[in-house]
């Protein structure tokens, strides 16, 4: 059995020695396809994976096509708006993520991007404090709730919301649950977004969502770009000089928005919210485990295309 790593962003060479372990020890071949550059390349590299291992890379139906012997695809992460899962049912490819084994980077990244930003972008100019400051958490997910973690040690006053988790649950954590999106802003000067990239969210952060946040309201990104409207995210920012929009994940319009709110916007100059040696150790091992686990026993636990 050939088992593929293609990532455009590599992982860490300790995770990539640790998935070597388990994949070799399971008696499979392990194959890498580490910053490539086109797409070709990873098309040629699929053709005779039976299993890969991916992060963000896309895996549409043209790489499924082309992958003829392919069984499992497993995005080393938590979200998976990078695989066509209708044409990886069709093509009778089983995908699977790995939740929660990066949340914690995720989650420090957003802490560290909002003091980045409350001290002015370290630029010795006198900044302002995260403690006894709102921290709205839109979607309480794994990453949600080690943001809410991290946060309540900076002594903020931590907010959530999440259509799809119960009050109690948000409350057992000494987290405050509010029952709208709405309400979430209206209420938190800071706003961590993590939510899903899905056909309900997309677009969804707009003007309306984004106008009631209180004075000096920050918007931090370390979800998708494409849940924001940036167009609606661009005329809000320049009505409200106070806005900051702070993110790892450049937006489509990123020239615009640097060239027009300059000290209110930053952005990495690539996804890093998962970019540490744990991470990649956690979520690589895991996607390499999984993958022995379905192809010796069949084990489908975290398959996402059911
Ligand atoms: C995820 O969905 O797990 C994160 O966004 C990390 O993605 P990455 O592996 O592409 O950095």
């Amino acid at each position: 059995m050939k088992v593929l790593v293609a990532t455009e962003k590599p992982f860490a060479k300790v995770a990539v020695d640790g998935i070597r372990k388990e994949i070799e020890a399971a008696g499979y071949e392990l194959v890498l396809l580490e910053k490539y550059t086109d797409k070709a390349q990873l098309l040629d590299a699929v053709k005779d994976a039976n299993a890969i291992i991916i992060r963000s890379d896309i895996v549409d139906a043209e790489v499924l096509d082309a992958a003829k012997e392919l069984k499992i695809v497993v995005r080393a992460g938590a979200g998976y708006d990078n695989v066509d899962l209708a044409a990886a049912t069709a093509h009778n490819v089983c995908v699977m993520n790995t939740p929660g084994q990066n949340s914690n980077a995720v989650a420090e990244l957003a802490l560290g991007m909002m003091v980045y930003a409350v001290r002015n972008f370290y630029s010795g100019t006198s900044g302002t404090e995260l403690m006894g400051k709102k921290l709205g958490i839109h979607a309480y997910g794994n990453v949600g709730r080690n943001v809410a973690r991290v946060a309540k040690g900076f002594g903020m006053e931590v907010y959530a919301y999440d259509a799809f988790c119960p009050k109690e649950v948000i409350e057992k954590d000494g987290v405050k649950a509010v029952g709208s999106a709405e309400e979430l802003y209206k209420t938190c000067q800071v706003v961590s977004l993590h939510i899903p990239a899905t056909a309900e969210t997309k677009n969804s952060i707009n003007y309306a969502l984004l106008k009631d946040m209180p004075k000096g309201a920050m918007l931090v990104n370390t979800a998708r770009k494409e849940v924001i409207n940036e167009a609606e995210l661009i005329k809000l920012m320049e009505d409200r000089a106070d806005f900051k929009y702070i993110t790892d994940i450049m937006p489509a319009a990123n020239a615009e928005f640097a060239e027009k709110f300059a000290g209110r916007y930053f952005s990495t100059p690539k996804k890093m919210g998962a970019q540490t040696a744990e991470a990649n150790i956690n979520a690589g091992i895991a996607a390499a485990q999984q993958i022995v686990g379905f192809l010796k026993d069949g084990c489908e636990k975290f398959r996402v295309n059911k």
